[in-house]
């Protein structure tokens, strides 16, 4: 049930701290630099002569292949592709028993990434599998694979999932990186430290509620929103977007911050709130001057920023803190205020939080 919540969302929201140390229990042993994960472990061979991972994916999930694309690159030095599973499936695409394939699906469910499934392993690929839900479909499709232990995910749009789906993707990484010696021990080390931290951090951060809501009473009758990152955070920006579209209907798009120029700085007036993230170890400087140009088009600016952060302060509109965090893992932070702020614009305009129109959980038809 909804343990005292309005919503299954909120809940899953708040349930955050835990789902993560609950999918890194037992997989993760900080202080001895251990990263224990059978699935991948049994197979280290196929990740370590692997010519490239292709990770295969749809909505929420594939975002967090973006995020994974990011990690896996940057620690484990692997060549990554994200591929949305419809795309993938219908292109002819080019597989060979030299690649590995991940497949991302919080319901194990969904008919794209299924069917993706099928058509890597006719092509002799390995095939892991990150999903939530036990003995489902495609956790049973796959070679092998790592659960995410978020626990039922009932609201449509994904929370906990992601930010789980996050947490095994930054550990596999680790793990690639350790067993190539692409990162030292003790980066390795510091890392799992960090991600040690993590769920104290979202804990803490939950505690901004109040001030989002306020936010969002702010916003709630906007028509369109723009959401921006850049690195790690630009699949963030992809997912808050996603978020307000599904439960508030309001149309909101995310977007690299630097493509602005390229286009979608002409939508820029006093009517567009524009959600930044510009944490301060992620390339501070440019996310600002990003941030000024929006500025001086008289652009409203929400930004996520760094506890203590002085510039940003001076120009946006409203900043959200976040803890300080290594940036790999700040996904794990950033997404929170997103997802607060559309649970509460949804709410504020009385909609169907858990059960927004045309959508449904599990999607298992294409
Ligand atoms: C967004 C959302 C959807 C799912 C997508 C994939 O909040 O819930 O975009 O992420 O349908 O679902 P799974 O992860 O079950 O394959």
């Amino acid at each position: 049930e909804k343990g005292g919540y309005d919503h299954f969302m909120l809940k899953e929201i708040y349930e955050q701290p835990k789902a993560i140390i609950d999918t890194y229990r037992g997989r993760m042993l900080a202080n001895e630099g251990i990263i224990k994960m059978a699935g991948v472990d049994d197979n280290m061979s196929k990740f370590l002569n692997a010519d490239r991972i292709i990770i295969v994916a749809c909505g929420t999930s594939w975002h967090a292949g973006l995020v994974g694309e990011y990690l896996f690159e940057d620690m484990a030095r692997i060549p990554v592709e994200v591929e949305y599973a419809s795309e993938f499936r219908y292109r002819n695409p080019i597989i060979t028993p030299k690649d590995v394939v991940i497949a991302i699906s919080q319901s194990g469910e969904t008919a794209d990434t299924l069917a993706a499934i099928k058509l890597a392993k006719s092509k002799g690929a390995f095939v892991f599998g990150v999903c939530n839900v036990v003995g489902s479909s495609i956790a049973r499709e796959t070679h092998a694979g790592a659960y995410t232990h978020a626990g039922p995910e009932i609201g449509v749009a994904s929370t906990k999932a992601f930010t789980t789906q996050i947490t095994v993707l930054s550990l596999i990484a680790l793990k690639l990186a350790q067993a190539k010696g692409t990162l030292s021990t003790s980066a390795v080390n510091t890392y799992l430290q960090t991600m040690q931290q993590i769920p104290a951090q979202v804990e803490s951060l939950l505690k901004i509620d109040a001030q989002v809501k306020e936010i969002a009473a702010v916003y709630k009758d906007a028509k369109n929103c723009l959401y921006l990152g850049r690195g790690f955070n630009f699949p963030v920006a992809l997912e808050g977007a996603l978020k307000l579209k599904e439960i508030s209907y309001i149309h909101a798009e995310g977007y690299p911050a630097a493509e602005m120029k390229h286009g979608p700085i002409a939508l820029i007036d006093e009517n567009m709130p524009v959600f930044v993230i510009a944490t301060s170890r992620g390339h501070y400087e440019k996310v600002v001057s990003n941030i000024q140009e929006i500025k001086s088009r008289s652009g409203k600016i929400v930004a996520v920023v760094t506890e203590g952060d002085e510039t940003v302060k001076e120009i946006a509109d409203h900043v959200i803190e976040i803890p300080d965090t290594e940036e790999a893992f700040s996904p794990l932070l950033t997404t929170i205020p997103f997802q607060l702020l559309s649970y509460h614009i949804a709410v504020m305009l009385g909609k169907n939080v858990d059960q927004p129109r045309n959508l449904a959980k599990s999607v298992t038809v294409e």
